[in-house]
């Protein structure tokens, strides 16, 4: 299959998990384009799917992200899609933080008009070591909402790469499905 992947990171984990998927992707024999919401924009016009990647920031996904899924949410709709949301909240069971996560996933879904095949919730990192004081104190408090890392002298990753992998198959599933009809 032809995939583009989108992704819009801040400190760079969402590009971490992207570079895995497309990879796995290219080892599996599939042509992959991928993209960083923030440069030049690649359309999705001609790609079997497209997996598009956020991680979330003060609640809010990515400004790029949500600039591209509107304006092209016609294309979008019509093709098989994947909506990947990267947080810190998705590490945890916490009943609160996965209603906030609902919630702004179908905020942002309703604002731009995407319908993707399907979403999933990916765990991010936090690494106190690259952060400045501001941002060390807001990660902090959102690990701590969290039952996360808040001993910030350690930097603490908890991306299920098992999950990466698990996406790859799903969107490879749902081309094969579409090109049997
Ligand atoms: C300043 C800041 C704000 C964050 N806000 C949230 C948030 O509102 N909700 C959440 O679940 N995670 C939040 N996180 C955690 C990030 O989603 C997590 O670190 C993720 O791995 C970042 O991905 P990126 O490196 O691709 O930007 C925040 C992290 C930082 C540093």
């Amino acid at each position: 299959m032809k995939l583009l992947i989108v992704y819009g990171t801040v400190e760079g984990q969402t590009r971490k998990i992207c570079d895995r998927l497309k990879n796995e992707a290219r080892l599996n024999g599939h042509t992959v384009s991928i993209n960083n919401s923030t440069g030049p924009k690649l359309s999705p016009f001609g790609f079997d799917a497209i997996i598009i990647a956020s991680s979330i920031h003060n609640e809010k996904f990515q400004a790029s992200i949500e600039q591209y899924v509107g304006d092209y949410a016609k294309v979008l709709n019509n093709m098989v899609g994947a909506f990947i949301s990267v947080s810190l909240t998705a590490a945890h069971d916490v009943p609160e933080g996965w209603e906030e996560l609902e919630k702004i996933t179908k905020d942002f879904l309703h604002k731009t008009g995407w319908y993707p095949s399907f979403i999933e919730h990916i765990a991010g990192a936090i690494r106190y070591s690259e952060y400045n004081f501001f941002k060390k104190y807001i990660a902090r408090n959102i690990a701590k909402r969290n039952n996360a890392q808040t001993n910030t002298s350690e930097d603490h990753e908890y991306t299920d790469w098992g999950q990466v992998k698990r996406i790859l198959t799903k969107v490879e599933k749902a081309v094969a499905e579409t090109k049997r009809v």
